[in-house]
């Protein structure tokens, strides 16, 4: 397939290209140019004259739009899970979960299209302040950049352009250049749904040219980024005087409590399921999990079990319980940190191994020192570290020990120690008897220390894309 950026509608090619490849086996999916500034400059052109235009339509007329986008995503659901399997790797059944997720998060959208309100002022609760009166209300930004990660090309993308299209911004996507096929797809729906050509527009590349270049445009009010934390310290640094949304990395914790005794399988099964899911590329993949020192064995004894059952391979499969990472350079990567981890003291109790280039086995390491790059860092790959803790104090001490704070989870069925742990550790979001890879799409989402900036999901996503414009009437 020969992808193209799509600028005010037209589909622009360029004489360098970028392949993309099938994470499996490493065959040729497609190409897709390699856009550079002028791409960019040519995309803020139209993307001036797409805002314009749609901050013209009505808030109805923008949620009908979203509301046949989303008709047609579903109606073409096999397609474009297809086309996420081939660029991503996940497996079939895992796309076409993401294609779910797309069409519920721009409906999700649509409806929020519906709900911009602003208030009234009250401007005479000063005193002096007579025969005033007004408001203010939810204006859109402008142009906003959406750089987006290869994990959920698909519905992370629609968490940012089906928001920035509700509220009546235009916007320039920066796609992943190992993804950019599927949402080079949804921004031509986007537009067949009936949104100005201009207002919808996707510039492929490298994160270093293209992605730069959109980072530095002057022309930009927000950028919107998912990905690394050192990219987005990047982003920020070049950017200047704009808003972000900074959707960054985590190495999500889990605390067991003592009393799970009686449910141990299921939670292994949940936990295993959490950091194994799309080979554990994704942002809130359970990667550390400190289980009671009473469980630790029988804990160790299940997720292994249950790890092992998973059919690793190829993911068009139907029966294939997890795919391959992203590239190779991925998987040396990881494989160098589960190296260092044995060195440094660690066991490995299931997995450990590569299978080819990018399948590496779903990995089980218990006692991980605090040093080990497994325990501090982000690894997005299907490793989970499992560590001994005696008590909530030390649980939730671990849960902490870690630059990131995107979603954390607890088990137990202890009001006060779920309480504490709440209100305790420094996430985004805490999930009580569930693991911190839970995430539906309308709920707030987005960490604090270096996880990001912002929250997501569209009610959030609207606030941080639009800004208040306050309206003051002299009536005397
Ligand atoms: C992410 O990897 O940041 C998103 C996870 C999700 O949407 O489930």
């Amino acid at each position: 397939m020969k992808g193209y950026m799509l600028i005010a509608g037209k589909k622009v090619y360029t004489q360098e290209e970028i392949k993309i490849l099938f994470p499996y086996d490493g065959s040729l999916v497609g190409t897709i140019p390699r856009g550079k500034e002028e791409d960019v400059n040519l995309a803020a052109e139209s993307a001036k004259v797409g805002f314009e235009k749609i901050k013209k339509m009505t808030a109805y007329e923008r949620y009908q739009c979203l509301q046949r986008a989303a008709r047609i995503i579903s109606k073409r659901a096999n397609e474009f899970a297809h086309l996420l399997t081939l660029e991503v790797g996940k497996t079939i059944k895992e796309s076409m979960g993401e294609v779910g997720r797309a069409v519920n998060t721009i409906t999700l959208s649509a409806e929020e299209a519906k709900r911009i309100l602003g208030e009234e002022v009250p401007f005479d609760a000063a005193p002096g302040i007579e025969n005033k009166v007004g408001f203010y209300r939810r204006v859109p930004l402008g142009i906003i950049g959406c750089i987006t990660p290869f994990n959920f090309p698909l519905n992370l993308t629609c968490h940012k352009v089906a928001p920035a299209l509700a509220a009546g911004n235009s916007v320039i996507i920066k796609p992943s250049e190992n993804t950019s096929l599927v949402v080079i797809k949804l921004a031509e729906v986007l537009i067949e749904a009936g949104f100005p050509p201009e207002a919808v527009n996707v510039v492929t590349g490298y994160g270093e040219e293209a992605g730069d270049a959109l980072v530095r445009s002057k022309d930009v009010r927000m950028i919107t980024f998912t990905g690394s934390v050192e990219t987005g310290k990047i982003i920020m640094s070049r950017g200047g005087l704009k808003k972000y949304a900074m959707e960054l990395g985590s190495n999500a914790g889990v605390y067991i409590d003592e009393d799970q005794d009686y449910r141990l399988k299921e939670i292994a099964e949940k936990v295993a399921r959490g950091g194994f899911a799309l080979a554990g590329q994704v942002c809130i993949s359970v990667q550390r999990v400190f289980v009671h020192e009473k469980l630790f064995d029988t804990f160790i004894e299940e997720i292994t079990a249950f790890s092992k059952t998973l059919k690793v391979g190829d993911p068009r499969k139907d029966d294939t319980g997890m795919g391959p990472v992203i590239d190779e350079n991925a998987a040396d990567r990881i494989m160098e940190w589960i190296e260092e981890a044995k060195s440094l003291g660690a066991e490995i109790v299931c997995g450990g191994k590569r299978i080819s280039n990018t399948l590496i086995e779903p990995t089980v390491v218990i006692n991980v020192p605090e040093k080990a790059k497994l325990f501090r860092k982000e690894v997005f790959g299907p490793v989970i570290i499992v560590n001994k803790v005696s008590s909530i104090k030390e649980g939730i001490n671990q849960v902490n020990n870690s630059p990131y704070g995107l979603q954390a989870g607890i088990f137990t069925n202890n009001l006060k120690n779920a309480f504490k742990f709440s209100e305790e550790v420094e996430c985004g979001g805490i999930m009580v008897n569930e693991i911190p890879t839970f995430r539906v799409d309308q709920m707030p989402y987005g960490g604090v220390k270096e996880s990001g900036i912002g929250r997501e999901g569209p009610h959030f996503a609207i606030e941080e894309m639009t800004e208040i414009k306050t309206i003051c009437f002299d009536l005397g």
